[in-house]
């Protein structure tokens, strides 16, 4: 068994795949699993995590939200980012800890670049101004097909009590030009990303995560 209390170190992983493919489930179960191993670790996600990125919440995924344009939208997510970033990610990777981040900039380039069309040289610049580089060291994509994403993603958001479904209501063209996007972002960088196929139970796609993460650590 490996040491991962003498393993704990700063490091920046995020967790992305289309609504419904179950991140934040995965990224909770790592969390559990880290937090039993004694490592030094926060979790984040984005849109939120800190008060103004709360707000930006809000305003991004309420249905009740319209005539927000692609340019505003992609410039929301970027306003919370940069928040999170400064801070919250950047003090915890100073402090030494790990960072596990629900969603990043990828999201941006998946959603705003590919599913809203925005194109990948508005997304280019856009992190080359606001994140200067910064970049998750490992990102996870957890892949599911677009009819899964749909059914669990309505089924999740009529268990909620508050309203975060305005994504819900894009049609199936929509997801599928993301899931391209997430495919685009793998090829273009393999070494940063990780495909997992999230169409399985639970605990098999968290065996997979856990032995990256073996890797990761070591
Ligand atoms: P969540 O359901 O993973 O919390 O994400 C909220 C929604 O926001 C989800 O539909 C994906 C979308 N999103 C973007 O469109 N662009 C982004 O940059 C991020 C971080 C999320």
């Amino acid at each position: 068994m490996l040491n991962w209390l003498a393993m704990s170190r700063a490091r920046f992983i995020s967790f992305e795949g289309i609504d419904g493919c179950g991140k934040t489930t995965q990224l909770n179960l790592m969390a559990e699993r880290l937090r039993a191993r004694g490592v030094n670790f926060i979790a984040t996600r984005e849109p939120g995590s800190t008060p103004i990125g709360q707000e930006i919440r809000k305003i991004l995924l309420d249905s009740k939200t319209t005539g927000l344009t692609s340019a505003g939208e992609v410039l929301l997510y970027y306003a919370s980012r940069i928040q999170n970033v400064e801070q919250v990610i950047k003090p915890a990777l100073a402090a030494g800890k790990l960072v596990l981040c629900d969603r990043f900039n990828d999201a941006s380039w998946a959603y705003q670049g590919f599913g809203r069309q925005l194109g990948v040289e508005f997304l280019r610049i856009l992190d080359d101004l606001v994140l200067d580089g910064f970049h998750p060291d490992h990102t996870l994509i957890i892949d599911i097909d677009v009819e899964t994403s749909v059914k669990r993603a309505q089924r999740r958001n009529t268990a909620q009590t508050y309203d975060e479904n305005r994504f819900e209501t894009e049609a199936r063209e929509f997801f599928e030009r993301v899931r391209e996007g997430y495919g685009w972002l793998q090829r273009r960088e393999p070494s940063r990303f990780f495909q997992i196929n999230g169409n399985r139970p639970v605990e098999a796609v968290h065996a997979d995560i856990a032995t990256l993460f073996d890797e990761w650590l070591e």
